[in-house]
Formats: C-alpha cells, structure tokens, sequence
C-alpha cells in the first residue's frame, strides 16, 4: 500500500513538472515592434519620471537599476529582478534598443523566455514615445556593478503559474509583438487618467474598473485593493484627500496605508497626473451599490 501511494505521489510530481516546463520554457519569436529612442533631454526626464513614479521600475529592480530580490523566501521561491544598468552583472551590457523592448513591452527576454513576475501586461500600454524616453533613460543610467543568482522558482510561484493564476508570466495572456500605441489625446484629462492607471499598475491590482479586489499572488495578510469608484473612496474622499493619500501613504482617518501599495512610487506623479487619474476613477460605474 505505502508503496502505491508513493508511486502515485512520484507520478502526481513528475505531471506537475512537465506542467510547470511547458509554462517556464515556453519559447516566444518574433521581432518586436521597436520605438524611435530619442536623445534630447527632455524624453530622458520623462524616461526617468516614467521608471521612477509612474511605472515604478524601481520598485522591483531597485532605487539605483542595480537590480534586487523582489521575493525572497522558500515558498514562493526566490525571485530577482535583474540589475538594468551597463556595470558589471547588468542587461544594459548588451541589451539593443529591440531588447529593451521585447523586454518592457512583450515581457519576453533576448532568449524569448516569457519574463515571471515582469508586469508587461500593464507595459504593453505605453505609447510608443513613452516607451522610447524609457529605453532613451535606461540606456543613460550609471553603472553598478551587481551580479544577481537566477531566479527559483519555489513550490507557490510554481503552483501559480501551473494553474495559470496570478498572471505569472505575462507573455502567456499577451500577443506578440505588442503592436505600437499612441499617447492620450492632449487635454483629455480622462484619457490620461485611464492610460496612468493602466501603465501606472493601479488597474492590475485594484482590477479593472477599480472595482476593488484581493491582489491575485499576494502574501497572504495582504488587504484586499480598495474600491477606488464612487462606491468606495469616491464616495467620502475629495481630490485634495486622494492626492494627499497617495503622497503620504496616510489616509483622510489619519491610519496608514499598507506598504504593499506601492503609495511611495505612485505619491511622485505630477498634480496634473493625480488629478487625471482622480478625474478616470469618477467616470467608472460604481462598483458596488
Ligand atoms: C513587480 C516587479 C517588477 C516591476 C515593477 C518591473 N520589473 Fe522588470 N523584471 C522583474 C523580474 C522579476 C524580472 C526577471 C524575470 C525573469 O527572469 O523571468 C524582470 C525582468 C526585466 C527585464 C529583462 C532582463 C533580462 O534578463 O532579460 C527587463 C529589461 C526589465 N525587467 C525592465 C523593467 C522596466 C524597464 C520596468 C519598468 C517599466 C520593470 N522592469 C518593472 C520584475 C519587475
Ligand atoms: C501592487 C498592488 C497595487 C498597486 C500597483 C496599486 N495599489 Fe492601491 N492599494 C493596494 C492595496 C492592497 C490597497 C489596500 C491597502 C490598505 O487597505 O491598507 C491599496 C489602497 C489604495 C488606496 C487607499 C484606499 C483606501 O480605501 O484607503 C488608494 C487611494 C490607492 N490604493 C490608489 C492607487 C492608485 C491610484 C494606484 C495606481 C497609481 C494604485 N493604488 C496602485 C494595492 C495596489
């Protein structure tokens, strides 16, 4: 009997192995769709603005691009963000203007393996000159030298991937090359504030529409993503209070925000940007009534 048993568990363990390989070396060819990469000062302060506060490449791949552990523990596994510069250990080494974008925007890497945990499928929005200041920022940034093990996978992040949940490995749900995509209209202000929610990862975690919801491959204890509608924080909040929110990571109440919100990187957008994203929200249908 003990001998069965065993033998299933083998056989239950070698299906979910050849289930995560399908997923983990799954290979994506294709030429991507590469931006003009502009060389004046103005579209790498964007490029910068857009790493730091709007996309927030920082905060997995660390305040300097020399790259970090985004997880670290034998559950999920030990999953490392790579170091983006030209030092030692770092992509921008070698990485061409194509690199940088079959990365950003189709999430998939020079050896078209599909990018874990690499938001892309929030990147695959950014217009073609924002993604062009980006890569223009990147190419610019001082090297540090920081060499990173590989990324292991622990028993969690497989599991999640497996079951196909938590958009693990964004190339799977996107189709590839991501095609090239113009910015917002100038002066539509709630063109603005849907394309900031969307690059900017608010619609990835509080769901589309805002709605609200648990943050699919949050550690657990993590609260649920808030409704950011008229039936939640637009229903008692003022503009000046969301702004203020996302500034301090305190709200109106005076108790803190939790840090898994990643208030710190967001808080650095521009008024004109708050307000757009502020002024996106109260167009949605409220989520709950
Ligand atoms: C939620 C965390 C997270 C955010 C935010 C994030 N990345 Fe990543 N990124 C990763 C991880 C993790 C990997 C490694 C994935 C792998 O090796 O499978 C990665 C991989 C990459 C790679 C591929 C490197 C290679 O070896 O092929 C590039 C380039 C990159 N990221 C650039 C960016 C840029 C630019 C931004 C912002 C626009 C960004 N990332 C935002 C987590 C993140
Ligand atoms: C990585 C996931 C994640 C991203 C990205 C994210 N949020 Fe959040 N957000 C959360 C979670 C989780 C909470 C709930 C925190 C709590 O209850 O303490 C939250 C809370 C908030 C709150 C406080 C609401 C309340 O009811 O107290 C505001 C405002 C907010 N988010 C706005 C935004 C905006 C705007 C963006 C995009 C710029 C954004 N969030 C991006 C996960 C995220």
């Amino acid at each position: 009997m003990a001998g069965a048993a065993a033998l299933c568990l083998l056989l239950a363990a070698l299906a979910f192995r050849a289930a995560l390989d399908r997923h983990v070396d799954r290979r994506y060819a294709f030429a991507p769709v590469v931006p003009a990469v502009p060389a004046d000062g103005a579209a790498v302060a964007r490029g910068r603005h857009l790493a730091v506060a709007i996309a927030a490449c920082v905060a997995c791949h660390g305040d300097d691009f020399g790259g970090r552990a985004v997880v670290d523990n034998a559950v999920f596994g030990h999953i490392y963000a790579p170091n983006l510069t030209r030092g030692a250990g770092g992509v921008g080494r070698s990485f061409t203007a194509a690199d940088w974008a079959r990365a950003i925007r189709d999430g998939v890497g020079p050896d078209g393996r599909g990018l874990v945990v690499m938001p892309s499928d929030e990147y695959e929005h950014l217009s073609d000159a924002d993604l062009g200041a980006l890569i223009a920022f990147l190419q610019r940034l001082p090297p540090v030298s920081h060499a990173l093990p590989p990324t292991r996978l622990g028993p969690l992040a497989a599991g999640l991937i497996v079951l196909g949940r938590a958009r693990m490995i964004a190339a799977e749900t996107m189709r590839h090359p991501v095609p090239a995509t113009g910015a917002p209209a100038p002066g539509d202000t709630v063109a603005l504030g849907r394309y900031l929610a969307t690059v900017g990862g608010c619609a990835g975690c509080h769901g589309p529409g805002l709605a609200g919801q648990r943050v699919p491959g949050a550690p657990p204890g993590t609260p649920a993503a808030s409704d950011l509608t008229r039936s939640g924080i637009g229903a008692s909040w003022t503009e000046a209070q969301f702004a203020g929110a996302l500034r301090t990571g305190v709200r109106p109440d005076g108790t803190p925000i939790n840090p898994f919100m990643p208030w710190k990187y967001a808080g650095q957008m521009s008024d004109g940007e708050i307000a757009a994203i502020w002024a996106y929200a109260r167009t949605l249908p409220p989520a709950h009534r």
